[in-house]
C-alpha cells in the first residue's frame, strides 16, 4: 500500500473535498479534522483536532475522522458553527473556511461554551489570508459563555456605543449580522462515536498490524515487547507518534506509551503523551500541590501553551518533541534546567538525565538507535526554587522560537546567595546549550544587579554565535540571550521581594502583553427608508458561497474530480542563479513508475515565450537560467507522488555564468535595470533646495511579500478530444489570458480554448501572469500525452516559482521649512524586479504615480528603475507598488517632524492638500472627502487624550513602550491604460424566471459575484434567490480584462448593470399588458428577448510621460488609519492594541464585503510591513518557502480593538451606485502599525539617550525593532563589519 495520508484520502479517494491543503506541513490548518477515539478501559472519548496533512492513515486505525462534511451540509443542516461562521461574513475566498469550522467544532465537542482565550487558542494555526480574522473571531464569539459586549469590554462602557454614554440617544445603527437568526448550538445532536468502533475497541484482540507500500512498510505492535524487538530489528525506522517531525516521508512503528505516574520526588510521564495530554495534566497538577513544588510544571506549562498550534500539541508527543532534538525546541531547555530524565527501553532498561549531553546536534540525542524513550520523569522543585521558560519567536503563535530558554535558580531558605542555577538556551547553536560558565559566575553569589552584569558579559561571550550562522539574525539572538536573562532577573528578584528576602525596591514588572480580542466596532450607512425591502444593494448581504465555503460544498480547481486516466505534472526548476545549461537528463525519471514523460520547450509547437510589456519571457528555459526556481521542464505521471519522484530523477548539468545580481545596491551598481526607467517632476527641485530651512536626506528599504493565497497556483488541462479543443479549469484572475497563453503556445486559435474560473482559494495579484506560464507548459504536456493534465504547485514550489511583491528600496533628499512646511523633495525608487520584466515597469510607474501620498509637496521628482536580478521574477500584488511608494512618503514627513520637534500628524496635516487641488501629474482633484476621513479619524479614536495616555504610559515604563500613528491614503482606482478598464456581462433570463449572470470578474474571495447578483437585483427587481452565477469562463463572456486594480466591481457592475437596464425595458410591454402579474409571467412570453450581452466601457485613462502628466485613475479611494501599540523593548514582540480606519468608498454596494476587504487588506499591510519577510541564500536560493519559515498574521495579531468606518454621505459619480474600488488600497494602511512600533521605538531610544531620526526598515519585525531601541542588551553586542563575513541571508 502506498503510504497515505488523511487528507489524500480526504481529496481523491472518497471525494470528500471540503479539506483543503494549504501547506502540506501542518502550517496552515487548511486541512483540520477531527479524531476521536474510544478508551474501552474508562470508556471515554476523546475528541481533537488534527492536520490531516500529517496524520498517516494507517495510524487512524480504530479512530474516527470527522471532515467538514460530516458536521453538516447545505443538502440537510447546517451546523452552528458553519453558520455563524458564514453568516458573520467569516468566510471570503472560502478555502481556509473548512479548517476553521473544525477547529472551532473540535474545540465546543470538548466546551460548548468556550472562552474567547479558548477560542483563539483553538483557532491560533488556522491561517487566512483574505478577512484578516475578525469576522470569524465576532462568527465564533456568539458561543462564548461570556457576555460578548459590554462585560467584555470591562471598562462599564458598551462597546458598541459610541462614546460610552447611556444618557446619548444612538441612533440605531445598522450591524453586519443578527446573532438573533443564528440556529442554538446543542451538543446532544452531535455525531455520535461509531458504535462499531466501540464494539471493534472492546471485543477485538489486539494483533500487529501490518502494511506494506511502494517503498515503505508500516508495522503497528501491540506491545512494548514486540515493538523493542521490531526496533532492535530496523534501528533506522523511526518511530512514528505524532508524525509532525517526520511528516510526509517515511513511517513505521507506531506505538503509544501513554502513561502518568505520580512519584514522590515528581511526577513519570508516558512518552507518548500528547503536549496537550502533558499541558493539561499539569493544570491538573499545579493546584494539587503546594507552589514551591510546580515551579518547573508552570514553566513548562508556559512553554506549551505557545508551542506549535492546537493542532500540533494534540497529536506531538513529549518523547518526539525531546528526542526531535531541534536546536530552537521549547520544551527541551526546560526539561533540561529542570533536571529531568528520560527512561529508555532496548535490550534493557536505563534511565538518562536530559542535560547539554543528551542533546547532541539537530535531531542527534545521545540515545542509541534502537532506544526507545518510554516516560519522562518531571521532578518537584524545591522552596527557594524558581523556574521560567521564555521565548521569543518571528510570530506571537504558532512560530518555531527563535531564542527559547529555561532558567532555573535555588536559594537557600532566606537567602539571596545562589546555591544552584542553571541555564539553557534554544535556537543558539545546532541544538539546546547549556550557559555553563555563566552559571559557574553565578553560583554562590548574591542574585543582584551586580552579578548578573557580570553574568551577561560571560554569557555573551559563551553563546557567541558566528556572524554567518546559519538561521542568521545574528545580534538579535543574541541580545536576546541577555535580555531575556535580564527578564529572568527581574522576576527572581520580585520572587525574592514577595518572600521577604531582599527589601530592594524592585524594578518595573514586565507583564505580558495584553491578548484579549475585544468586540470592534463596524460602521457603514444604513440605506435610506425608501428603498424597497426587495433591493440589497447596500444592505450586508452574506457572500453567497458562504455557506458552500463552511460546509466544505464549495468547489476549487483541484476538487475537479480526475478525469479517466488524467496525469500529474511536476516541474523541473533549476537550482542555479546564473548558468548554463549543459545537459539534460531524463533517462532516471523515465525509467520510475507512473512517469509518463518529460516536457521540454522542444515539445512547444507554438511560441516558446510569453510577451511581457515589451520583452519575451521563456516558458521553459532551454539554454540559459538566470535564477533559482525557473522552469526547465515538466514531469508527468499517473500520480502527485509519482510526478514528484520524477523531478527528482532529473538531471540537469550547468555551468556557472558569473556575477549574478541579487540586491538592489548590485545592480544599481552594475546599472541593471529594465527600461523604460520613469521620472516625474513639478515646479523646480534643484532651485526649491536653495531656499528652504532645512533639508534632510534618508533612506528606505521595504522588504517583499509572498502572495501565500491559501489555494495554491491550481489548473487542469483537458483535451476535448476533437478539432484540438481544450478545456482549462484554472484558478486565475484573468481567464481571458490564460486562453490567449494556451492557443498562442499550441499554436492554435483562441476559439479552441476554453477557459472556466469556478472560483480561487485566494490571489492577490499572484494569478495573473505566472499563472499564464504554469497553464500554457500544463497544455502542451495536455497536447503531448493526449490526456488531461493537473497542475496544482505544492507551496514550497509556489513560493519558489512564481515570485512575490517587489521589493523597493528608496532614497529621498526633502527639503522644508522651520514651520513644517515641505518645500521640496526628491525621491529615487528601485525596485527589485527580479529575473523577468514581468509587469515591473508598470509596478514602478504606479509608485510615481502616489508618490505625493495625500500631500501638497510644491517642488517634487521622483525617478523608478526596475533592477534587473538573479532571482526569481516579481509580480503584481494587492497595491502594485502603491503600498512601496507610500512608504517612503510617509516615513520621509515622519523624519521631518523627528527633525523639527514636533508631532507626525502635525507635519502631515501641514502638508496635506487642501481646497482645489492638482497632482504632481496635473490632475484636478477635490480632498474634501480624505480632510472628513482625516477628521472623523482622529475624533473616533480620541486620538489627543489616547496620544497623551501613551506619553504618559512610556513615562512611566522602561521595558515596555506604546506608539501611535494616523496614516492617510489617497489611492487611484482603475487601471491606467483606457483598453484595460472595459468589461462585458452576459444575462440570460430562463422561462421559469431563474437568471443566469455571467461576467468578466473572478470571485476570489472579493465577492464580486455577490455584488454583481445585487446589481442584477436591483435592475431586473427580484430577488437574488433568482439569480444564479456559474462560473467566469471565456466561451460566454470574451476578451475579459483581469480582475484586479480594485476595478472588478466598478467595471463589471456596470456591464451587468447595463445588460439589466435593457432587458427590464425590453418586459415593459409585458408589465403594461399585465400590470398585476409576476415576474415568471412576464419573462414566459419574452423568450426571445430574454438574453443580452453588454458591454462597458470605463473613462479613458492614461499617463503620459514624456509631458508628466495625465489622468491614470478614474476617482480616488480615501482612507485614514489610526493604530496604537505596545512594545516588549527586550524582545521586541508587540501587539497592536487598537486600530481604527476610516475609508471613504462611497455608497458601498454591499458593506460586509467592503468591510471585510478592509480588514483584510489591512491584516496584509500589517503582515507587508510588521512580519513577512524573504529570506534568500548568499546563492539566491529562496529559504522562507512554506509556513514555518514565513509568517503571514495569524488570530495573534489581529488588533485586540478593530474599528471600521465606513465615511458617511460621499458620493462618486465615476463608479456603480456611487460606490468605489477597495480591493487593494487600504494595504497601505498596515502600515500604521509599522509606524506605531517606529514610535515606540522612538520612545525607547529616547530612555537611552538617543533622539533624531533614525532608520527603521520595513518590515518592523521583531527583530528589528528590538534591536533599533539600542538597549543596554543590545549595545554590547559587537557588531561584524558588512562585507568581512558571508551573511546567511542576502538583504535584497
Ligand atoms: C507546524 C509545526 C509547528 C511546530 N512548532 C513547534 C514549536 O513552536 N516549538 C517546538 O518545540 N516544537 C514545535 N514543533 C515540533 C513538534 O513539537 C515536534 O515535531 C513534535 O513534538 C515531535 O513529536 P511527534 O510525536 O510528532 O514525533 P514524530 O514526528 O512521530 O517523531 C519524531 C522523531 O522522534 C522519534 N521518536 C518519537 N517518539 C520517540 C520515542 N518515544 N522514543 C524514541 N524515539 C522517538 C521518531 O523516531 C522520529 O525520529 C512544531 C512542529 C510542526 C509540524
Ligand atoms: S495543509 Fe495541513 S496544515 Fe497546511
Ligand atoms: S477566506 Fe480565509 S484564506 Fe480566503
Amino acid at each position: 500500500m502506498r503510504a497515505e495520508f488523511a487528507a489524500s484520502l480526504t481529496f481523491s479517494s472518497v471525494r470528500l473535498t471540503g479539506t483543503k491543503s494549504g501547506c502540506g506541513g501542518g502550517g496552515c490548518g487548511a486541512c483540520t479534522v477531527m479524531v476521536s477515539r474510544y478508551q474501552p478501559a474508562t470508556k471515554t472519548f476523546t475528541h481533537y483536532s488534527a492536520n490531516a496533512c500529517l496524520l498517516p492513515l494507517c495510524q487512524l486505525h480504530g479512530a474516527a475522522v470527522t471532515t467538514v462534511e460530516g458536521i453538516g451540509s447545505s443538502k440537510t443542516r447546517i451546523h452552528p458553527v458553519q453558520e455563524r461562521i458564514a453568516k458573520a461574513h467569516g468566510s471570503q475566498c472560502g478555502f481556509c473556511t473548512p479548517g476553521m469550522v473544525m477547529s472551532t467544532y473540535a474545540l465546543l465537542r470538548n466546551k460548548p461554551q468556550p472562552t474567547m482565550e479558548d477560542i483563539t487558542q483553538a483557532l491560533a494555526g488556522n491561517l487566512c489570508r483574505c478577512t484578516g480574522y475578525r469576522p470569524i473571531v465576532d462568527g465564533c464569539r456568539t458561543f462564548c459563555q461570556e457576555a460578548n459586549c459590554c462585560q467584555a469590554n470591562g471598562d462599564g462602557n458598551c462597546c458598541r456605543n459610541g462614546d460610552g454614554n447611556p444618557d446619548t440617544p444612538e441612533e440605531e445603527k445598522p450591524q453586519l449580522f443578527d446573532k438573533e437568526d443564528f440556529l442554538p448550538l446543542d451538543p446532544t445532536q452531535e455525531l455520535i462515536f461509531p458504535p462499531e468502533l466501540i464494539l471493534m475497541a472492546e471485543t477485538a484482540n489486539p494483533e500487529t498490524l501490518t502494511f506494506y507500500g511502494e517503498r515503505t512498510t508500516w508495522v503497528s505492535p501491540t506491545s512494548l515487547e514486540e515493538l523493542v524487538q521490531l526496533k532492535a530489528k530496523h534501528p533506522k525506522a523511526p518511530l512514528v507518534m505524532g508524525n509532525t517531525n517526520i511528516g510526509q516521508q517515511h513511517y513505521q512503528l507506531p506505538f503509544l506509551v501513554n502513561a502518568f505516574l505520580p512519584s514522590c520526588a515528581g511526577v513519570w510521564v508516558g512518552a507518548g503523551c500528547s503536549l496537550s495530554e502533558l499541558r493539561s495534566l499539569l493544570e491538573k497538577l499545579v493546584p494539587q500541590f503546594p507552589e514551591e513544588k510546580t515551579e518547573l510544571f508552570r514553566a513548562l506549562n508556559q512553554q506549551l501553551g505557545n508551542l506549535g498550534n492546537q493542532q500540533i500539541r494534540n497529536v506531538a508527543t513529549l518523547g518526539g518533541n525531546i528526542v526531535s532534538a531541534y536546536p530552537n525546541s521549547d520544551l527541551n531547555p526546560v526539561l533540561a534546567v529542570g533536571n529531568c530524565k528520560v527512561s529508555v527501553i532496548s535490550r534493557g532498561r536505563r534511565e538518562v538525565p536530559l542535560n547539554q549531553d543528551f542533546f547532541m546536534g539537530f535531531g542527534k540525542t545521545i540515545l542509541n538507535p534502537e532506544e526507545i524513550v518510554v516516560s519522562v520523569f518531571i521532578p518537584f522543585t524545591r522552596k527557594g526554587e524558581f523556574v521560567r521558560a521564555f521565548r521569543q519567536a518571528p510570530r506571537k503563535e504558532a512560530s518555531f522560537a527563535t531564542v527559547s530558554t529555561g532558567m532555573r535558580v535555588f536559594f537557600s531558605e532566606g537567602s539571596r546567595v545562589v546555591q544552584d542555577v542553571s541555564l539553557y538556551y534554544g535556537g543558539m547553536g545546532p541544538t539546546t546549550v547549556s550557559a555553563t560558565k555563566t552559571c559557574a559566575a553565578i553560583i554562590a553569589k548574591p542574585w543582584d544587579d551586580e552579578t548578573l552584569s557580570k553574568a551577561y558579559d560571560i554569557l555573551l561571550d559563551e553563546l557567541a554565535l558566528p556572524p554567518s550562522a546559519p538561521g542568521g539574525k545574528v545580534e538579535f539572538r543574541r541580545s536576546l540571550t541577555l535580555s531575556l536573562l535580564f527578564k529572568f532577573h527581574l522576576e527572581v528578584l520580585q520572587k525574592l521581594r514577595e518572600t521577604n528576602v531582599i527589601k530592594d525596591e524592585v524594578p518595573e514588572k514586565i507583564s505580558p502583553l495584553p491578548r484579549e480580542i475585544q468586540p470592534g466596532l463596524q460602521e457603514f450607512q444604513a440605506v435610506s427608508k425608501d428603498q424597497s425591502a426587495q433591493d440589497p444593494v447596500g444592505r450586508p448581504i452574506m457572500h453567497r458561497s458562504a455557506v458552500g465555503h463552511a460546509t466544505g460544498e464549495a468547489v476549487y480547481c483541484d476538487d475537479i474530480p480526475k478525469t479517466d486516466g488524467e496525469l500529474f505534472l511536476g516541474l523541473v526548476t533549476s537550482s542555479r542563479a546564473h548558468a548554463k545549461i549543459t545537459a539534460v537528463d531524463v533517462s532516471q525519471a523515465l525509467q520510475l513508475p507512473g512517469v509518463v514523460d518529460v516536457i521540454t520547450a522542444q515539445d512547444i509547437p507554438g511560441k516558446k515565450f510569453r510577451p511581457m510589456t515589451g520583452q519575451k519571457e521563456e516558458l521553459m528555459a532551454e539554454t540559459e537560467v538566470s535564477c533559482i526556481g525557473q522552469i526547465i521542464c515538466a514531469v508527468v505521471a499517473d500520480t502527485r507522488a509519482h510526478a514528484k519522484r520524477g523531478v527528482a530523477a532529473v538531471k540537469i548539468s550547468y555551468e556557472d555564468l558569473p556575477d549574478p545580481i541579487f540586491t538592489i545596491e548590485d545592480a544599481i551598481e552594475k546599472s541593471s535595470y529594465y527600461e523604460p526607467r520613469r521620472m516625474i517632476e513639478r515646479g523646480n527641485v534643484t532651485e526649491a533646495f536653495e531656499k528652504v530651512d532645512q533639508i534632510y536626506e534618508g533612506e528606505m528599504r521595504i522588504g517583499g511579500q509572498e502572495h501565500f493565497y491559501m489555494e495554491p497556483q491550481s489548473m487542469v488541462v483537458v483535451p476535448v478530444g476533437e478539432e484540438m479543443e481544450f478545456d482549462v479549469y484554472i484558478s486565475t484572475q484573468w481567464p481571458s489570458l490564460m486562453q490567449e497563453a494556451v492557443a498562442e503556445t499550441l499554436g492554435i486559435s483562441s476559439n479552441r480554448v476554453t477557459c472556466h474560473v469556478k472560483r480561487l482559494g485566494g490571489a492577490f495579484g499572484g494569478k495573473v501572469t505566472k499563472t499564464s506560464h504554469l497553464a500554457s507548459i500544463t497544455s502542451v504536456a495536455a497536447l503531448k500525452t493526449n490526456r488531461a493534465v493537473r497542475c496544482v504547485l505544492e507551496r514550497g514550489d509556489d513560493m519558489l516559482i512564481t515570485g512575490a511583491r517587489h521589493p523597493v528600496t528608496a532614497r529621498y533628499k526633502v527639503g522644508f521649512m522651520k514651520d513644517g512646511r515641505i518645500v521640496a523633495a526628491d525621491m529615487e525608487y528601485y525596485s527589485n524586479a527580479g529575473n523577468t520584466i514581468d509587469e515591473s515597469t508598470l509596478v514602478v510607474e504606479k509608485i510615481l504615480m502616489h508618490m505625493d501620498n495625500v500631500y501638497n509637496i510644491p517642488n517634487l521628482r521622483g525617478r523608478g528603475a526596475a533592477c534587473r536580478t538573479n532571482l526569481p521574477s516579481n509580480t503584481a500584488f494587492r497595491g502594485f507598488g502603491v503600498p512601496q511608494g507610500l512608504m517612503v512618503v510617509e516615513n520621509m514627513i515622519n523624519d521631518v517632524a523627528v527633525v523639527l520637534g514636533r508631532p507626525a500628524d502635525e507635519i502631515r496635516e501641514i502638508n496635506m492638500y487642501r481646497g482645489p487641488s492638482v497632482t504632481h501629474y496635473k490632475l484636478e482633484f477635490s480632498p474634501d472627502n480624505f480632510l472628513r476621513c482625516w477628521d472623523e479619524c482622529k475624533l473616533k479614536c480620541d486620538y489627543s487624550a489616547r496620544r497623551k495616555a501613551v506619553d504618559q504610559f512610556n513615562k512611566q515604563s522602561r521595558w515596555k513602550k506604546r506608539g501611535m500613528s494616523i496614516i492617510p491614503i489617497k489611492y487611484g482606482v482603475a487601471f491606467a491604460e483606457s483598453f484595460l478598464n472595459q468589461a462585458a456581462a452576459l444575462v440570460h433570463i430562463y422561462k421559469d424566471g431563474s437568471v443566469l449572470v455571467t461576467h468578466g470578474g473572478t470571485e476570489m474571495g472579493q465577492g464580486i459575484h455577490t455584488k454583481m447578483q445585487q446589481v442584477a437585483s436591483r435592475e431586473l427587481r427580484i430577488p437574488t434567490s433568482k439569480i444564479y452565477i456559474s462560473e467566469t469562463g471565456t466561451n460566454t463572456v470574451p476578451n475579459t480584462c483581469p480582475s484586479a486594480a480594485s476595478f472588478g466591481t466598478d467595471a463589471n457592475g456596470m456591464a451587468v448593470k447595463n445588460a439589466c437596464e435593457i432587458l427590464y425595458q425590453r418586459l415593459e410591454p409585458m408589465r403594461k399588458k399585465d400590470p398585476n402579474g409576476s415576474w415568471e409571467s412576464w419573462v414566459r412570453f419574452n423568450r426571445k428577448l430574454n438574453i443580452l450581452i453588454d458591454c462597458w466601457r470605463g473613462e479613458d485613462l492614461y499617463m503620459d510621460w514624456e509631458k508628466m502628466e495625465g489622468r491614470p485613475g478614474a476617482y480616488f479611494t480615501f482612507g485614514v488609519c489610526c493604530c496604537e501599540v505596545e512594545l516588549d523593548c527586550l524582545t521586541g514582540d508587540y501587539r497592536t492594541l487598537r486600530t481604527d480606519i476610516v475609508v471613504d468608498i462611497g455608497r458601498s454596494v454591499n458593506p460586509s464585503v467592503d468591510i471585510g476587504q478592509i480588514e483584510g487588506a489591512f491584516m496584509q499591510g500589517l503582515g507587508l510591513f510588521t512580519l513577512e519577510e524573504l529570506k534568500f541564500s548568499p546563492s539566491g536560493l529562496l529559504y522562507t518557502r512554506g509556513p514555518s519559515q514565513y509568517k503571514i498574521p495569524a488570530i495573534c495579531d489581529v488588533p485586540l480593538r478593530f474599528n471600521v468606518y465606513l465615511l458617511k454621505d460621499s458620493d462618486n459619480p465615476h463608479a456603480i451606485y456611487s460606490s468605489k474600488g477597495i480591493g487593494e488600497p487600504v494595504v497601505f494602511l498596515g502600515s500604521a502599525a509599522f509606524f506605531a512600533i517606529k514610535d515606540a521605538v522612538a520612545a525607547a531610544r529616547s530612555d537611552s539617550g538617543l533622539v533624531g531620526p533614525f532608520t527603521l526598515s520595513s518590515p518592523a519585525t521583531p527583530e528589528r525593532a528590538c534591536l533599533a531601541c539600542n538597549s543596554q542588551f543590545t549595545q554590547k553586542i559587537p557588531t561584524s563589519k558588512p562585507g568581512s563575513f558571508k551573511p546567511w541571508a542576502l538583504d535584497i
